[in-house]
């Protein structure tokens, strides 16, 4: 049972609140203390997440969550079912496809599989950019360049050694879009809302790629998470929770819910004057609050709003402005992660970077430790509201301890079991801190105890493999005529 508690009260009490009163950042344009140092200093103040405020966050998403729930298409989070009868067990085999858009890559993939013993014997794919015109055309020109990709690509198997199948027999193909979809059906729904810079005027989604990937191995896996360009989360829970599905297949079935939690908003989240110009110059202003302050899109742009604000308040690179700094988008969160992994002590990654990236040729130690300390800040609060929402997840599915502040949980189911959390995305693979900074974040929130109940790990290429995976167990349980998610 979920009960929704007012929150007010207590984050006063926990001494975090007031901690942001005297850090407007517009207060510090014109006053005395705008050096680098008082600047750094309240943005630090102004971006902090402490343990007790990441706790009432999880504790919002999972209220949230189960709001969507009971409030199908009419919450922020939209909580979309997924229709899934099953996820990969282990067992499946023969030859499955899988088709992967998600980004600025269009990917077609195919898995030989051989049940447990033999697993995935073999696999290939192949990955084409796509075209601008086509990522902001019409949804006839996105979906006839996919078309034409993969029979390029199908009418390949049988050369490169794969189980041959007739041509005229039918091929199952796992479809991975990483957009908001309005499932109606395990096959077919309708997309909600174009995301990260496409919009086109007209599947499985990544994360439930992540997830069933991640369970083809381990029956624990519970979340699939991805911390990526994008941000998204979707989770096991039973198919008697769907209100929309009319017939789901038994109450106490087992299915997949994309929660979609990129759109997840709160007063909680220590928001700044780099997330609402952020927000306000978006194509989606007002959408994916959640997504803007965690995801590998927006990480870099954070940061050059910073720096750009730092530069015309406190003079962090002299008289002048870098031209470079006020384009949106000069920094990339890849710059952002090669700074943040600099460990040189004079910070020369740091200032090539800069000069590279800014058009800034010399800097001093200080101007670069400074721009190293946003890096951290920026990705640190990132990381640990990843965390939160992970716990969050947790909080909602009983498997968070009983450390969390909420009565969420029923007291009699509390049983402790053993959670895998399957995340793929390049912020965790790629950016060790903010990792790091994610991992330790669920250690506080959950306690170390509980936390070894817990494992978060990657699972690498669940949007390609993940689909496939999918199409292969949906096709084996249809075969057997025996549906279900395995408990
Ligand atoms: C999309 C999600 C997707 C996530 C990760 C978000 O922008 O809304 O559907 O799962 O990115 O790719």
């Amino acid at each position: 049972m979920i009960t929704t508690q007012k929150l007010t009260g207590d984050l006063a009490d926990d001494g975090w609140k007031g901690a942001s009163d005297d850090c407007n950042m517009e207060n510090l344009k014109n006053s005395e203390s705008c050096d680098p140092s008082s600047f750094l200093r309240h943005f630090r103040k102004s971006s902090a997440t402490p343990v007790m405020l990441l706790r009432h966050i999880a504790q919002a998403m999972a209220t949230e969550m189960q709001e969507g729930l009971d409030h199908p298409g009419e919450r922020k989070l939209k909580m979309l079912p997924t229709y899934l009868e099953c996820l990969p067990t282990g067992n499946e085999r023969g030859l499955f496809y899988a088709i992967d858009l998600g980004g600025t890559n269009f990917r077609v993939l195919r898995v030989q599989l051989d049940g447990k013993e033999g697993r995935i014997l073999k696999q290939e794919s192949i990955q084409v950019p796509i075209p601008q015109e086509v990522m902001t055309g019409s949804s006839k020109d996105l979906f006839g360049f996919l078309a034409k990709t993969i029979v390029q690509f199908v009418s390949r198997e049988a050369d490169l050694g794969f189980e041959c199948v007739a041509l005229n027999q039918k091929r199952d193909i796992g479809f991975t879009f990483s957009f908001p979809v309005n499932q109606t059906k395990v096959n077919g729904g309708s997309i909600n809302a174009w995301t990260k810079g496409f919009s086109i005027s007209d599947g499985v989604n990544d994360t439930v790629g992540t997830l069933a990937q991640c369970r083809y191995w381990n029956d624990d896996a519970m979340v699939g998470v991805i911390l990526g360009t994008g941000s998204n989360a979707c989770y096991v829970e039973r198919a008697a929770a769907i209100s929309c599905w009319s017939s789901p297949p038994e109450a106490d079935d087992l299915t997949v819910v994309n929660i979609e939690w990129g759109n997840f908003c709160s007063e909680l989240l220590p928001r700044t004057f780099a997330d609402e110009g952020l927000d306000a110059d978006s194509l989606n202003p007002g959408q994916q609050e959640f997504e803007k302050m965690i995801g590998g899109m927006y990480l870099g742009e954070i940061l050059r709003r910073v720096l750009l604000k730092m530069a015309e308040d406190t003079g962090l690179f002299g008289s002048e402005i870098p031209e470079r700094l006020t384009k949106p988008f000069s920094l990339l969160t890849p710059h952002m992660s090669t700074m943040h992994g600099d460990d040189t002590s004079s910070l020369e990654v740091v200032g090539s970077v800069i000069e590279e990236a800014i058009g800034v040729k010399y800097t001093t130690l200080a101007t670069r430790k400074v721009v190293y300390d946003v890096c951290d800040i920026i990705a640190e609060r990132g990381a640990r509201l990843s965390a939160a929402g992970i716990v969050g997840i947790l909080t909602k599915i009983n498997r968070c301890g009983d450390l969390m502040l909420s009565c969420l949980t029923t007291p009699n189911d509390t049983e402790v079991k053993k959670t895998v959390i399957a995340i793929d995305g390049s912020l965790y693979e790629k950016y060790p801190k903010f990792r790091n900074y994610m991992e330790d974040a669920m250690k506080e929130m959950l306690g170390e105890d509980y936390a070894n109940n817990v494992t978060t790990t990657l699972s690498k290429d669940g949007s390609g493999v993940g689909a496939a995976l999918l199409a292969a167990a949906i096709s084996t349980e249809l075969r057997l005529g025996d549906v279900g998610v395995t408990k």
